[in-house]
């Protein structure tokens, strides 16, 4: 089984990376720095054809979209949320998650494994609409529309029998959750790879919080 995560220098993604690691499936980490194994800025289109020249024809079983960023904490909505905090967070958050599955959906299609291959979105409970806690405009607007994305990818790759699965992984303690999030790492990646796993074509679509807890829209 081989999975590809983007973002797996720091953070959730490298926790991610060494459970994988750990239980001896074959990980391909991206970073932008190339540390994590690739080089890949989700944002570059030079860069993510350099994915595709470097990933060739080699299957890939699951691709977890978690590279993201949170740049807009203490905007002021009279005054602040400039454009260039829009245009980096929607590049990275939002097309750069549908650059990224555009690129490696050959390979996805090629896995020819007993599983479904699969489609991780690390989105947020801050994209959810029902959940609306003001501030973060941006980052929540942003993570609104990887929901989206995820929910109507489900639907237009189901007959190409690809599962898309859309995840909140909690409050974390990384740089982007602070050092008073809630939950560590571990935790997350352990709660999240059993709903990697459980991911199927029946659940499809699906927006769940780490522990399997049903997200609200
Ligand atoms: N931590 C939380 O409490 C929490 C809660 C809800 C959702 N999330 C989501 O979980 C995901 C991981 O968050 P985290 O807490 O691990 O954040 P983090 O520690 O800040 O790590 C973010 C990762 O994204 C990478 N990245 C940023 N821009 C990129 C780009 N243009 N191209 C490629 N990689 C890029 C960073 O790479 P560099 O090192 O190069 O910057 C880093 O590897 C994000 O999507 C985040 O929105 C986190």
């Amino acid at each position: 089984m081989t999975t590809l995560i983007t973002g797996a220098n720091r953070g959730l993604g490298l926790g991610l990376a060494e459970h994988y690691r750990t239980a001896g499936e074959t990980v391909i980490g991206t970073s932008r720095d190339g540390e994590a194994g690739v080089r890949l800025d989700v944002t570059d289109t030079t860069s993510l054809a350099n994915l595709s020249e470097t990933l060739g024809d080699d299957p890939i079983d699951t691709l977890i979209c978690n590279a993201g960023v949170f740049l807009d904490r203490h905007e002021k909505t009279e005054t602040g949320y400039a454009a260039k905090l829009w245009k980096r967070t929607f590049a990275t958050n939002v097309m750069g998650v549908f650059l990224t599955i555009q690129t490696v959906l050959p390979n996805l299609k090629t896995a020819k494994t007993a599983k479904t291959p699969k489609i991780v979105i690390i989105s947020s409970q801050m994209g959810s609409s029902a959940k609306a806690g003001g501030n973060a405009l941006i980052y929540r607007a942003s993570k609104a529309a990887a929901l989206n994305l995820g929910r109507n990818l489900a639907v237009d790759l189901e007959l190409d029998g690809i599962a898309v699965g859309i995840y909140h992984p909690g409050w974390v303690r990384t740089d982007m959750g602070g050092g008073g999030a809630a939950i560590s790492v571990y935790t997350s990646v352990k709660g999240l790879s059993h709903q990697i796993e459980a991911l199927s074509l029946e659940t499809t679509g699906c927006f769940l919080n780490w522990d399997g807890n049903p997200q609200d829209y």
